[in-house]
């Protein structure tokens, strides 16, 4: 079978650990995707950095020639950011390639361009990297939970707040501290800001409210209010009172009182003081904890590694191994909504 050829947009973190594994699992990857995934190339913004277990020739500085490259049928997106992300993309799409990407800011911002480009050019879209590393939990809502009713979404999402929070509950350490271990450690993106005062964990709370509500959320939409003026006092506080602080996010359908036809979302990321004994005061470190509850499914709780290059790139090569299957047998995935045609709830007060 002719091999599937992958164009990689970014050679951070998780990028290195995608290429690292299609090299080590190519056998494997081929034999369950019934073709070989071969890399066609890697846009980076500079070629001549170093780059360990990277070939170099596949190395451009020309990302949108290789999106657009006729032999190129995967795009996978891990740069992060809105532009040039947002255009490359774009572009893929139109050359009809399948996408895959990582990037939350992006589909917090403008998923419905994005999702209304691969209706339009009958490509696939998937993006279970972009929110909560290596839990499955996009696919669950898109697919299996799709026919339920959603009433809520709520968890940890952000493995660097997390881990801060938890070191300066566990071990007294100050916030700056703490931040300076969590960077250490590859949780923190480039700039902690995005963790720290809630962008990140609002990307991810508006894309879950997307999925779960089936309705329009963007990260403007949600209420946000980070972890950088959380003190050792505070944590003390709470620790005496039996609590641990924690940074969640919590998206609401709210049936009555929310908004005009009496329907309503509620999406919101704030520090939390729950009680040492919630399932919730146990998530430690960098993990990630989301709990679901819908009408008929009842309560769900999803658990695992939200942040670092592994857990991250395990999540992009099970998107990349779907959309591969699906272009070896002439198929798409599951028809993302473009929001167009469903109801904008109204956004109820927080
Ligand atoms: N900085 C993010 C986090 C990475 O700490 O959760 C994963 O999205």
């Amino acid at each position: 079978m002719k091999p599937l050829k992958i164009a990689l947009l970014g050679c951070g973190v998780v990028g290195t650990e995608v290429v690292r594994l299609l090299h080590e699992q190519a056998a494997d990857l081929a034999a369950r995707v019934g073709a070989p995934l071969e890399l066609a190339g890697i846009a980076v913004r500079r070629k001549d950095k170093r780059r360990e277990g990277i070939a170099p020739e596949l190395l451009t500085t020309d990302a949108t020639g290789l999106v657009t490259r006729p032999d190129v049928d995967i795009v996978v997106e891990v740069i992060g950011g809105i532009e040039p992300a947002r255009s490359l993309l774009l572009d893929a799409m139109k050359s009809g390639k399948s996408v895959v990407t990582a990037n939350k800011a992006l589909l917090a911002e403008d998923g419905a361009t994005l999702f209304g480009a691969a209706r339009e050019h009958g490509t696939d879209i998937y993006y279970e990297a972009s929110v909560a590393g290596a839990i499955p939990l996009l696919r669950p809502l898109r697919e299996s939970l799709v026919g339920d009713h959603v009433h809520r979404v709520m968890g940890i999402v952000n493995g660097t707040t997390n881990y801060i929070l938890d070191k300066m509950d566990s071990s007294g350490a100050g916030f700056s501290e703490a931040l300076e271990e969590a960077q250490a450690l590859g949780y923190a993106e480039a700039d902690p800001t995005a963790d720290v005062e809630g962008f990140d964990a609002a990307a991810k709370a508006a894309i879950l409210a997307q999925l779960a509500f089936h309705t329009r959320v963007t990260a403007a939409d949600v209420h946000r209010e980070g972890i950088a003026d959380v003190t050792s006092a505070d944590i003390a506080s709470a620790r005496a009172m039996g609590c641990v602080v924690k940074l969640l996010a919590i998206c609401d359908r709210v049936p009555s009182e929310g908004g005009r036809n009496g329907r309503g979302v509620s999406v919101r990321v704030h520090p939390v003081m729950i009680p040492r004994t919630h399932p919730l005061a146990s998530v430690r470190e960098a993990y990630n904890a989301v709990f679901v509850e819908a009408q008929s499914a009842g309560s769900l709780m999803f658990y695992g590694a939200g942040a670092g290059g592994a857990p991250t790139a395990s999540a992009v090569l099970g998107d990349l191994v779907a959309v591969a299957r699906n272009r070896v047998n002439g198929t798409r995935g599951p028809a993302e909504s473009t929001y167009a045609d469903l109801p904008v709830l109204p956004m109820a007060d927080t």
